[in-house]
C-alpha cells in the first residue's frame, strides 16, 4: 500500500489546472449504456472510480477505445444485460448508477449494493422510490438490487430529501420512459445539470436541471454519435482553494467554473482570504498572508456550501483564531477526519453534528491515515502546513476522486514524497 510523506511550511505557489468533475464522470459512463451507438466523451478524470466504471462496462460488452487518459470512445449498441458484481459494485457510491441506467434501456436491472465513503446511513429508499413510480418492480437479495419493469411510464416523483443519486438515478431510468417525467425536490448539484446537458447532447430532452423541478420528456431512442466534455470538477477546485489559503500562499486555479465555488469563495473572504475571479469565470486567483478569523458553516446542498469541503475547510479553521463551527447537514456523520486532525494538534471537537472546532496557532506533523476521500484531501492540506513530517497512509481513498494530485501539489512546491510499504 502506498504513503504520502509530507513535510509542512511550504506556502503553495504557481498555477494548477482542474481536472474532469468525478461526480459527473461517474454518472456519464453509465449513461452511455442508454445510447445503442457511439458516443465520445473528453475531460475523464484519470481516478480509480472512472476505471471501475471502465471495469462495469466491459463486463457488460460495451466497447471501450481509449483515445487518451481522459478521452474515451464508447460504443453500447450490443451491450448485453449481465449482473453487475457485487465486488465491483460494492468499491464505490456510483455503481448504483448502473442500476438506472440499465434499467431505462433493458427495462430490466441487477447490480450489487454499492459502496462508497462510509458517512454512517446512506440508504437508497428515494431511489426505489423513483424506480417503482416509473413502473418498476425492486427487490432486493443476496447483495444485489434487482428493477424490473414491463413497461417505464412517466410520472411526477416528490423526492423526500434533496438527494444527488437519486435524482440522477430517475433521470436516467426515465429518459426512454414513455411520457414525462417531473423530479420535485431535485438536487441542483453541477453534476446533475452536466449529466443532463450530456443526455440532451444524444438526444434526450430533459429541462430544468440546475433547478429543484426537472423535466424528462421520454423519447423513443438516444442517437449518440456526438462528442462531450466532462466540465471541471467543483471540489477540487475547492480543495486547492483552500490549501492555498492554509499554506498562506498565492495559487491561481484553472479550468475551473468560478460560479460553482461561489459558496466557498465567499466563506474564504469572510475569514479574511483574497479571492479573485478571472473575467472569463474559468480561473480564480487565491491568496493569503495572515492568519484567518473564525467563522460558522452548515453543509447544505447546491448551492449552499459543499459537504464534501467540509473536511478541508476543518483544517483551515483548526489554525484560525478564535472558535469555529461546522455543522454536518447533509451526511449522518462525516467526522472521522476529526480524530486524524487532533493526532496532528488540532483541537476539534464533534458534538452531535456539529463540529467545533478551537483554532491552533500550528499543526504538528505526525502518522494519520486517510478514511474517506475528502478526509483524505484534508489530510493532506494539513500535511502541506504542519511543522515537521506527516505520514498518512490509506491514500487509496484519494486516489478514487483526484486526478495526479501528488504532482499537482509538487508544482506548487508542496514536498510530498510517496513511499510504498509492503
Ligand atoms: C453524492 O453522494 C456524491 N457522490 C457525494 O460525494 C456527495 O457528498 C453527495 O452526493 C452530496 O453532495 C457521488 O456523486 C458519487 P445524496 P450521494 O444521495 O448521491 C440521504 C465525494 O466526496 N439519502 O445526495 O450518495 C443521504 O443519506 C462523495 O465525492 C436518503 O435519505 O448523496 C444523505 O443524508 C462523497 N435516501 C442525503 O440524502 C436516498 O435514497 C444526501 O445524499 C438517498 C440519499
Amino acid at each position: 500500500m502506498e504513503n504520502f510523506i509530507i513535510e509542512g511550511g511550504v506556502p503553495l505557489r504557481g498555477t494548477v489546472s482542474i481536472s474532469g468533475a468525478k461526480n459527473a464522470a461517474v454518472a456519464i459512463l453509465p449513461a452511455a449504456i442508454l445510447i445503442k451507438g457511439k458516443c465520445r466523451i473528453e475531460n475523464i478524470p484519470n481516478i480509480s472510480d472512472i476505471l471501475l466504471c471502465y471495469d462495469i462496462l466491459n463486463i457488460l460488452g460495451a466497447k471501450i477505445t481509449h483515445i487518451s487518459k481522459n478521452e474515451v470512445e464508447i460504443d453500447c449498441t450490443d451491450i448485453h444485460n449481465d449482473v453487475v458484481p457485487t465486488d465491483i459494485a460494492r468499491k464505490f457510491r456510483a455503481s448504483y448508477y448502473f442500476i438506472g441506467s440499465l434499467l431505462g434501456r433493458f427495462k430490466d436491472a441487477s447490480v450489487g449494493f454499492p459502496g462508497g465513503c462510509n458517512f454512517g446511513s446512506r440508504p437508497i429508499d428515494q431511489h426505489i422510490k423513483g424506480f417503482e413510480l416509473l413502473g418498476s418492480n425492486v427487490s432486493t437479495e443476496g447483495g444485489v438490487i434487482h428493477a424490473s419493469a414491463e413497461k417505464l411510464t412517466g410520472n411526477s416523483i416528490y423526492l423526500d430529501v434533496v438527494t444527488v443519486g437519486a435524482t440522477i438515478n430517475i433521470m436516467l431510468t426515465a429518459v426512454l420512459a414513455e411520457g414525462t417525467t417531473v423530479i420535485e425536490n431535485a438536487a441542483r448539484e453541477p453534476h446533475v445539470v452536466d449529466l443532463a446537458n450530456f443526455l440532451n447532447t444524444m438526444g434526450a430532452n430533459i429541462k430544468g436541471a440546475g433547478t429543484d423541478v426537472i423535466k424528462i420528456y421520454g423519447v423513443s431512442e438516444l442517437h449518440g454519435g456526438s462528442t462531450y466534455s466532462i466540465m471541471p470538477d467543483q471540489l477540487e477546485a475547492g480543495t486547492f482553494m483552500v490549501a492555498a489559503a492554509a499554506s498562506k500562499g498565492d495559487v491561481l486555479i484553472t479550468n475551473c467554473i468560478t460560479k460553482h465555488l461561489d459558496s466557498i469563495s465567499a466563506k474564504l473572504v469572510e475569514i479574511g482570504v483574497n479571492v479573485e475571479e478571472g473575467e472569463s469565470g474559468d480561473s480564480i486567483r487565491v491568496s493569503c498572508n495572515r492568519r484567518t478569523t473564525k467563522t460558522s458553516i452548515k453543509t447544505l446542498p447546491y448551492p449552499g456550501f459543499p459537504t464534501d469541503m467540509h473536511p478541508q475547510m476543518a483544517v483551515l479553521l483548526s489554525v484560525s483564531e478564535g472558535i469555529s463551527y461546522i455543522n454536518e447537514s447533509v451526511f449522518d456523520s462525516r467526522f472521522q477526519y476529526a480524530d486524524e486532525l487532533n493526532k496532528l494538534g488540532a483541537k476539534i471537537k464533534v458534538d452531535g453534528k456539529i463540529a467545533v472546532i478551537e483554532g491552533v496557532n500550528s499543526l504538528i506533523g505526525g502518522q494519520v491515515s486517510a478514511c474517506d476521500l475528502r478526509a483524505g484531501a484534508a489530510l493532506m492540506i494539513a500535511g502541506l502546513i504542519a511543522e515537521g513530517t506527516t505520514k498518512i497512509d490509506g491514500v487509496e481513498h484519494i486516489y478514487r476522486g483526484y486526478e495526479n494530485i501528488v504532482n499537482k501539489f509538487q508544482d506548487l512546491g508542496g514536498k510530498i514524497i510517496v513511499s510504498s510499504n509492503q
